[in-house]
């Protein structure tokens, strides 16, 4: 065996002990017998824990950065593997490569020794009011989520018994019997049989056209064209459920915010039901009625029918 499998077999141990209950239970056996088990001083468990601690801290000291053990405790936790919980948990990590992150609307934030919440997101909000809005439609509608990877939104729809068209480029990997993806920007969509009943856009229309989401920059107004194409592709007198960031009217790479004006234009020849505004209070608070300040946008929250 060479150094560095030494090394992996040793780093390993955590985990066999962890994951092999064959290892467990040999371990609580020679516990059992030296009569530790239930008393205060270190058990063989707590042993092997020292010296895997002191292993890992020599381990690091020389510049080795291991994978951390399953299992430990909280207090245990360091800056450095903190940073590196923070960027794989995140919209940067592994499962957002390998497109299976959901956004969270409490995304949470490890620091040494304290996982908190990082804040609350729009989607505490947008959310249950996109389930609101939908709670009236006939149980089997068909309904198009436009721009919804990333979401479960669509799959709690489909779950509750509606047909869900999820029309998104980036792919959407949860599967279901009621659940269609349509792999193509909305404008590519093509022309459905039956018109769908109802059209759930969460925080997606602000994108359009523009870079972030890795597709082209085109030098169009997608996000008027999508609320007008949405127009036909939804029946007469059929639902649109829409939530935009509200606020001081911006464009950057990333998205749009819309102040009024940008709403109403959004928004043209749409029959306007609900229209909400809400606003941070703070980074863990939202509330309805919020003004946006020029720091900070909120979120329009809309319900409108197709006339
Ligand atoms: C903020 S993300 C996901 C929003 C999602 N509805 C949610 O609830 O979290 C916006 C999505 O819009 C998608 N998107 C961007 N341009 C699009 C277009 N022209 N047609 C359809 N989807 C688009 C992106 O791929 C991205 O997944």
């Amino acid at each position: 065996m060479n150094a560095r499998s030494r090394l992996k077999a040793a780093l390993g141990w955590p985990l066999r002990r962890a994951l092999d209950p064959r290892v467990a239970m040999t371990v609580h056996e020679i516990d059992a017998r030296l009569g530790s088990d239930g008393l205060a001083r270190p058990t063989v468990h707590d042993r092997i824990d020292d010296l895997d601690r002191m292993g890992r801290d020599m381990l690091a000291g020389l510049g080795w950065r291991d994978v951390p053990a399953p299992g430990g405790a909280l207090e245990h936790l360091d800056a450095s593997r903190a940073a590196y919980l923070n960027w794989a948990s995140g919209p940067e990590g592994y499962a957002s490569q390998a497109g299976v992150w959901f956004n969270p609307p409490v995304p949470v934030e490890h620091a040494a020794g304290v996982v908190r919440p990082l804040l609350v997101n729009e989607r505490i909000l947008e959310q249950p009011f996109v389930f609101g809005a939908v709670a009236g439609v006939p149980a089997g509608s068909r309904i198009l989520d436009v721009g919804g990877s990333e979401s479960t939104v669509g799959l709690s729809l489909a779950t509750l018994g509606h047909d869900v068209t999820i029309v998104d480029p980036r792919p959407h990997p949860l599967a279901h019997p009621n659940v269609h993806h349509a792999a193509c920007r909305l404008d590519e969509l093509p022309e459905p049989a039956t018109p769908f009943d109802a059209a759930v856009v969460l925080s997606a229309v602000e994108h359009f056209g523009l870079e972030h989401y890795g597709l082209d920059a085109i030098d169009e107004r997608l996000d008027l064209a999508a609320l007008a194409a949405l127009r036909d592709l939804v029946r007469p007198g059929g639902l649109l459920v829409l939530t935009v960031p509200f606020g001081i009217a911006a464009v950057d790479d990333f998205q749009r915010v819309y102040d009024e004006d940008g709403l109403a234009e959004l928004l043209d020849g749409w029959e306007v039901q609900t229209s909400l505004r809400a606003g941070r209070v703070d980074h863990l608070t939202w509330q309805l009625g919020v003004a946006p300040t020029p720091d900070q946008h909120g979120v329009a929250l809309v319900t409108a029918r197709r006339s």
